[in-house]
């Protein structure tokens, strides 16, 4: 399995020209955002990573996540030239996928919990066709929603309904097979002129190939795409953060938990980053 991550342009709902500086490289409380989304692929021991951004901003991408040798991973990028739908990020991922399977991640994303990595290893592991969350929340009409019937069967999905008809929202996390690829190049164009990713989940339920796991209360979905939601997130971040002492989408830390790289390494990026509490929080794991 490959990993995408979609950090795009839009995001019009938090503030202006985001195509320039691309919101997922803004900070949620100590750390870019960025660095939320790509703690998944690392929690999942996935190394080949392909960042997806605009024009302007993949430079910025490049400058602060390199080739992913400091992890230990291998971090490759790709222009989306114009904000065309996410699952235009399957068309424009292709060939660094390569017959691979897919786990897709929007970049403004933010998951953490309670057996969080066993849940994706799981879904991964049993992954037949198509396999997407449902998470509940207040306001689904922001979202995809799901629907289900009493068995938790799924009878409908939507994207952003004016009535929902559960309070189900899907998050931004999806695990395909290849085959999604060939249904991305199928699809039409949404009435707002994007490729939906909701229309390829429609697809492999249409073809009973799609599986929804509900995630339960141990785990968090953040959603940072108003101003409220990205202050709400830093504010999560910092409660849990100085409360328990570990940190939260820490990616230095999680590589080198998952053996990706060695004491050494994880020791010259704690001291290069010491004047602040995230690289003394690295120091801290060594010694411990
Ligand atoms: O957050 C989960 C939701 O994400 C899902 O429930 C919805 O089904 C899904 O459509 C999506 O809805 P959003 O309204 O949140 O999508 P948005 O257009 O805000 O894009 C999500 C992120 O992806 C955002 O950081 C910008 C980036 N993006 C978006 C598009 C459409 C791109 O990089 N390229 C794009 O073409």
């Amino acid at each position: 399995m490959k990993a995408i991550i979609l950090a795009g342009g839009q995001g019009t709902r938090l503030y202006p020209m985001t195509t320039v500086i691309s919101k997922q490289l803004l900070p949620v409380y100590d750390k870019p955002m960025i660095y939320y989304p790509l703690s998944i692929p690392l929690l999942m021991g996935l190394r080949d990573i392909l960042l997806i951004s605009t024009p302007q901003a993949l430079p910025m991408y490049r400058q602060l996540l390199g080739d992913g040798s400091q992890l230990g991973v291998n971090i490759c990028y790709a222009v989306q030239e114009e904000p065309r739908g996410l699952a235009q990020s399957l068309l424009i991922g292709e060939r660094f996928i390569d017959g691979d399977q897919i786990c897709l991640i929007l970049g403004d994303n933010i998951f953490y919990g309670h057996s969080l990595t066993s849940v994706l290893t799981d879904t991964w592991s049993g992954l037949e066709g198509a396999s997407i969350f449902g998470y509940p929340v207040k306001d689904p009409q922001a979202y995809g929603v799901v629907e289900f019937d009493r068995e938790n069967r799924v009878l409908s999905l939507e994207e952003k309904p004016k009535k929902p008809k559960s309070n189900y929202a899907v998050p931004g996390l999806y695990f395909y097979e290849n085959s999604a690829i060939q249904i991305a190049r199928q699809i039409q164009p949404s009435p707002r002129g994007e490729l939906e990713i909701t229309a390829v989940n429609q697809e492999y339920l249409r073809r009973n190939r799609l599986k929804v796991t509900l995630l339960g209360r141990g785990i968090a979905w953040l959603d940072t795409g108003t101003p409220e939601g990205m202050l709400k997130a830093s504010e999560y971040v910092e409660a849990v953060q100085s409360r328990q002492g570990f940190y939260i989408s820490c990616i230095e830390e999680i590589a080198w938990r998952r053996g990706f790289i060695t004491s050494e390494q994880l020791e010259r990026i704690g001291q290069a980053a010491k004047s602040t509490d995230y690289g003394k929080y690295i120091l801290s794991l060594i010694g411990g």
